[in-house]
């Protein structure tokens, strides 16, 4: 163990997507010797996958403030949001955008050469008014070209990149101080020790949790996996967002924009149906409210195609131009995986698994904080940012644009705090052998061979669980036997074996390692939800189908050790304007 290389750095940051490049530029430019691990090259990153665009009240297309965007943004969160960290995101959006544009995102266009907006659901003008267009777009790329801007940046800014290596587990000591992660080169299986003054998290979302998804193959949750392991619970894990628009029965997504730039919904009688679940809003209500109406025509029967099992979204009215000037990739994703164009035909949708709300619990400054008596404390050193944190801007309901806006805004947060925390630090602390033993023997854990069930069968076993049982609508019934299939699964992992018994790839190993990070996020998914005796966003109890804010106004905490939830409130004040009290949600 003596023998392990070992590098030290003033900040480790875990996960190469905008989260953490976004921190890592504030920190590379303020001279901190930082250090990137990525499983993947960074560019390959989730981030790279964000279609619709970044909200920010520029107001370029409609009248738009940053008060406007927050109120929504509350509402969006069905009222569970904190409304301080709300307050901070929106008001830094604007500032946060042009310095995005000057960083070199090439944003599409208005006419006057402003940066062009497209109108995304749950906005709002003048508070629940007409609709506003807040989502700054780069085509339907905003993810991509946002994320090689960021990445050619902190290139520029010399930020330390280990592409293509794989966290195994974070390195603590007795007094709780993360000291930094064993990681694992994938390509040679070198391990690699990284001391670290400060580490961030930035590793992104679970959505590889369900069969039919939006999420990249590497979205396996393996940051919220490393910090329960530490003992520190994640919160709101029963909050997962199902996008309304994925390719049916494939997943992938088709971008709210399609919506935002006049496309609409209809079902197999060709009907616009959401205007009966959202008289004002219609096919731009919240991701909640359409994904629910989708879910309800299919299950009442009036779904289209031979199954009647997905609805259709149509574009082909809006014309050759709009498409190739405003949702290109659409138009080529569909091609490619449909074999039709959209230009010509409707896209056949369904929900998909989206995104994560729920998360490690930070503070805005990005600090991961955890109960302490009647209050909270500050893990010191320890961050996390973007989709695997909580913070929480999203509450039970994330609005579209606004996990591009949350990285950027956080990732700058966290870089800051981190410059300054490092202002106290001058050494690092040591790090105990123990801490390296225990992460080592995750690893070593997966050396087994001989005979046994394989790893593969178990993941496709996992995600259809989750899929059945924790998906749009909830019941206890349903989610207790969800539970108990996947801690079935997770005695089955305990005892499974890597395929190939000659040879043992580290990707085989690293895939091994993920499922174990997915099972355990499966099971708090589904003992958070089965806790949540209310219907609140994403969380849909047909046995509890009321929002009920006198118990349930507050956000939950799952920790590993005994599978219980704790409480803590909902942080209603925000930092200069009045709280947006709770109120009765309609679009
Ligand atoms: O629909 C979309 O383009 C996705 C955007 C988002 O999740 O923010």
């Amino acid at each position: 163990m003596s023998g392990l290389e070992r590098r030290r750095f003033d900040a480790l940051v875990i996960g190469a997507g905008g989260a953490g490049l976004r921190a890592a530029l504030s920190l590379a430019r303020a001279d901190a010797h930082v250090a990137v691990v990525s499983k993947v090259f960074p560019t390959r990153s989730h981030t790279v996958a964000a279609q619709g665009g970044i909200n920010a009240a520029l107001a370029n297309v409609t009248a738009d403030n940053w008060h406007w965007h927050m109120y929504d943004t509350v509402k969006g969160s069905d009222f569970l949001g904190d409304q301080d960290a709300i307050e901070y995101m929106c008001r830094a959006a604007a500032h946060l955008v042009v310095e995005l544009e000057h960083a070199g995102i090439p944003f599409s266009r208005l006419p006057d050469g402003r940066i062009y907006q497209r109108p995304f659901g749950g906005q709002s003008q003048n508070f629940g008014g007409a609709q506003a267009a807040r989502t700054c777009a780069a085509a339907d790329r905003t993810g991509h070209a946002l994320l090689h801007t960021l990445y050619q940046q902190n290139l520029r800014a010399r930020t330390h990149f280990f592409d293509e290596y794989f966290a195994i587990d974070l390195l603590r000591d007795e007094q709780g101080y993360i000291l930094g992660a064993l990681v694992l080169e994938i390509e040679t299986g070198e391990l690699l020790v990284i001391e670290a003054k400060s580490t961030l998290i930035a590793t992104g979302g679970a959505g590889q949790l369900f069969r039919t998804n939006t999420n990249a193959h590497i979205n396996t949750g393996d940051g919220l996996a490393m910090v329960l392991r530490a003992g520190i619970p994640l919160e709101d894990m029963e909050f997962f967002q199902f996008h309304p628009t994925g390719i049916a029965g494939k997943g992938m997504l088709i971008s709210e924009g399609v919506r935002g730039e006049g496309g609409y919904l209809v079902n197999g009688a060709g009907e616009r149906f959401m205007e009966r679940y959202a008289p004002k809003a219609h096919d731009l209500a919240s991701r909640d409210v359409v994904s629910r109406a989708i879910y309800q025509e299919v299950a009442e029967g009036r779904g289209c195609g031979a199954q009647r099992d997905h609805v259709l979204l149509k574009l082909e009215h809006l014309g050759e131009e709009v498409i190739a000037k405003r949702l290109p990739g659409i138009r080529e994703m569909v091609q490619t995986f449909l074999h039709v164009d959209p230009l010509h035909h409707p896209i056949p949708v369904y929900p998909t698994a989206h995104y994560t709300m729920g998360g490690i619990p930070t503070n805005r400054h990005g600090q991961v904080v955890v109960p302490l008596g009647a209050g909270e404390e500050t893990i010191p050193g320890l961050y996390a940012i973007g989709e695997c944190a909580c913070v929480s801007v999203h509450g039970a309901n994330r609005l579209g644009g606004n996990s591009l806006l949350d990285i950027v805004v956080f990732g700058r947060a966290a870089g800051n705090h981190i410059i300054e925390f490092l202002k106290e630090q001058r050494t690092h602390r040591p790090l105990p052998p123990e801490s390296l033993e225990r992460a080592l023997e995750r690893l070593q854990r997966w050396d087994r061979r001989g005979e046994g069930e394989s790893v593969d069968g178990l993941r496709r076993a996992l995600q259809e669980t989750m899929e059945r049982h924790c998906g749009v609508f909830r019941s206890e019934a349903v989610l207790l036997e969800g539970l108990s299939k996947v801690r079935e699964i997770r005695d089955r992992l305990a005892h499974a074996i890597l395929k190939d018994h000659s040879r043992i790839f580290n990707t085989a190993r690293i895939e091994a390692l993920e499922l174990e990070n997915l099972v355990e996020l499966g099971i708090a998914t589904l003992v958070s939800a089965l806790g949540r005796t209310e219907s609140r966003g994403a969380h849909s109890r047909i046995d509890y189908p009321e929002r009920d804010d006198r118990h349930w106004l507050k956000h939950s905490l799952y920790y590993l050790e005994g599978e219980r939830l704790e409480f803590k409130p909902v942080r209603l004040k925000p930092i200069s304007v009045d709280t947006i009290p709770p109120a009765e949600r309609v679009y």
